[in-house]
């Protein structure tokens, strides 16, 4: 159940609400229901009301009991964040890359989300609520060495216009938010894999021309003002990428060839 202000006595659903970004959203909304592990606990704990319930996005019965214990403590559903997902180890090259990492990282990135908000579906139409799903900014404008990871939030994006258009008829609205880097466990994670986690770092927070990289409050923030405020917006991404995006620039790769046209003498 929400508390903050802007969206108060609505109950919201997060996925992956234990730690990075799904906590800063779950932190923004005041108190909400949550999923995951033991960070849960610990935000149920610091927020009164939150209630943490452990659901695998990925297990259609643990989606089933999450929305189906939403309803029984709460009595109603107006938000469904779908956020739980997965950046894997950073070069993922193809001939590096199985068909079976493919498929298992759609299974979480893009079917979770998709199981969720079609079990969710009927209270949402109740409520005349709202689905924000949480994409990257790197479905728009790709990423290298991440082919499975860039195809799932590409779908996400996708799939939240298509969702948006049929669900406008009953009323519920459906948006994603697109961050750039957002300094979480999972990146930190990332970081740590690669040779000079230092580097990898600096490199991240250079990506951005505000020049540092953002927090889990910020998409937090961004996702309240969906729920809440953005009452005309349906099938939308919000970039929160503080300008990641931005630029026309050097792009060729290190080993590319190159072709410049010859200064006329
Ligand atoms: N951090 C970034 O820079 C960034 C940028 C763009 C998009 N994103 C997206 O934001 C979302 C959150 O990323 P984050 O950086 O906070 O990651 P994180 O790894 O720090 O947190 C992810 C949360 O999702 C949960 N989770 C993972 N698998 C799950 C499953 N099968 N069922 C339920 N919960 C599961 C984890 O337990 C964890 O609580 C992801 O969808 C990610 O792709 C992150």
């Amino acid at each position: 159940m929400a508390t903050g202000t802007r969206y108060a006595g609505k109950v919201v659903v997060v996925t992956g609400g234990a730690r990075g970004i799904g906590a800063g959203i779950v932190r923004a909304f005041g108190d909400s229901s949550l999923t995951a592990e033991s960070g849960g606990r610990a935000l149920e704990r610091e927020l009164p009301g939150a209630v943490f319930i452990l659901c695998d996005v990925t297990r259609e019965d643990d989606v089933r009991t999450l929305v189906s214990e939403t309803i029984r403590r709460f009595g109603r559903l107006d938000c469904v964040v779908n956020n739980a997902g997965h950046h894997p180890p950073f070069q993922q090259r193809p001939e590096e890359t199985s068909t079976q990492e493919f498929r298992q990282l759609l299974e979480l990135n893009v079917l979770g989300m998709y199981t969720l908000t079609k079990l969710a579906l009927p209270h949402l139409r109740k409520s005349q609520g709202n689905i924000i799903n949480i994409s990257s900014l790197v479905g728009a404008i790709g990423q290298a060495q991440a082919v499975p990871y860039v195809a799932s939030k590409g779908a996400v994006t996708a799939m939240t216009k298509a969702l948006a258009l049929d669900e406008s008829p009953y009323g519920v609205r459906v948006n994603c938010i697109s961050p750039g880097n957002i300094w979480t466990p999972l990146w930190e994670e990332l970081a740590a894999s690669t040779p000079d986690p230092r580097a990898t770092i600096l490199e991240g927070t250079l990506a951005q021309p505000l020049g540092r990289m953002g927090q889990p409050a910020e998409v937090g923030a961004a996702a309240v003002f969906l729920a809440s405020e953005a009452t005309f917006c349906t099938g939308i991404e919000l970039f929160v990428t503080g300008g990641a995006e931005l630029g026309f620039g050097r792009k060729a790769r290190r080993g590319t060839p190159v072709d410049a046209p010859d200064i006329p003498s």
